[in-house]
C-alpha cells in the first residue's frame, strides 16, 4: 500500500494514542504519549493512507496530496486517514521498539514494514547500534514480521504482558543489528 510515513511529535500525541486503543487490548493514553515525548531521543512516525479502505477519502477533493503536511505531522492530529504507527527509544547508543500496530484494515499490505524500516533507518542516523524489543509469544505476525526484518529471539520474559482480563503472557525479547541504509537501496520491494 503506498502510504505515506511522516514523523511524529508531541503534536500528534492524540493520533498515537487513538491508534494505539485500536490495535491493543490496554491502549496508551494521550498523556501517557506526552510523557514518553519528554524523553531525548524518541523516534515516531505515523502512516497516513490516501483513503479509507471502505472508501472514505481523505479530504473533500479525494485528494491525499492536498491533505497530508510534506514535512512533517506537527499540524495533522486527525486519525480519519491515519494506517499505523511506531514508537522507539534511542538511549546509550542502542534502541528500543516500545510500540507499533497498524489498524486491521491496513493489515498484510506493507504497512509495517515500512514504518519498521524507516523507524530503523532513524534510529541508527541517531547512534543506534541495535534495535530491541519484547513481543507476546503467541503473537505470530508480529514475530514473523521482526523476523522477516532481521530480527533474532534472544530471550524470553514470564508473565510480560497483562491482558485486561487478567491473563498473562509471556514475552520473547528480539534484538536486530541497526544498518544505514542509503535512500536509493530503501522501499525498493527487495528485504
Ligand atoms: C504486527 C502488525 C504490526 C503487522 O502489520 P502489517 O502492516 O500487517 O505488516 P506487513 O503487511 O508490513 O507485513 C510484513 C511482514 O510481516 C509478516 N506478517 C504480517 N502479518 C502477518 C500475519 N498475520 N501472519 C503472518 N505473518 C505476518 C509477514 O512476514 C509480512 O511479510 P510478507 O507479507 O512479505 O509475508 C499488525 O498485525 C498489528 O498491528 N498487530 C496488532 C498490534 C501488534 O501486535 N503490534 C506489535 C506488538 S510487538
Amino acid at each position: 500500500m503506498n502510504v505515506k510515513i511522516i514523523p511524529a511529535s508531541p503534536a500528534n500525541s492524540a493520533t498515537l494514542a487513538a491508534l494505539h486503543q485500536a490495535c491493543f487490548d490496554r491502549g496508551w493514553s494521550e498523556t501517557e504519549f506526552n510523557v514518553f515525548f519528554e524523553r531525548d531521543g524518541m523516534v515516531s512516525f505515523i502512516a497516513y493512507a490516501p483513503c479509507h479502505p471502505a472508501g472514505r477519502v481523505s479530504d473533500s477533493a479525494g485528494s491525499y496530496a492536498d491533505a497530508a503536511p510534506d514535512a512533517d505531522a506537527s499540524s495533522q492530529n486527525d486519525i480519519t486517514n491515519a494506517a499505523g504507527f511506531i514508537f522507539c527509544w534511542v538511549v546509550a547508543g542502542e534502541s528500543e521498539l516500545l510500540a507499533m500496530g497498524v489498524l486491521k484494515p491496513y493489515r498484510k499490505q506493507g504497512v509495517a514494514h515500512q514504518l519498521l524500516t524507516d523507524a530503523c533507518q532513524r534510529c541508527a542516523d541517531l547512534g543506534a547500534a541495535k534495535m530491541h524489543l519484547e513481543v507476546g509469544v503467541k503473537n505470530d505476525a508480529a514475530q514473523a514480521l521482526y523476523a522477516r526484518h532481521g530480527f533474532e529471539i534472544t530471550g524470553r520474559r514470564a508473565g510480560y504482558y497483562h491482558a485486561s482480563d487478567g491473563t498473562l503472557e509471556d514475552a520473547l525479547t528480539m534484538t536486530k543489528t541497526c544498518e544505514i541504509v542509503t535512500p536509493v537501496a530503501k522501499h525498493t520491494g527487495v528485504w
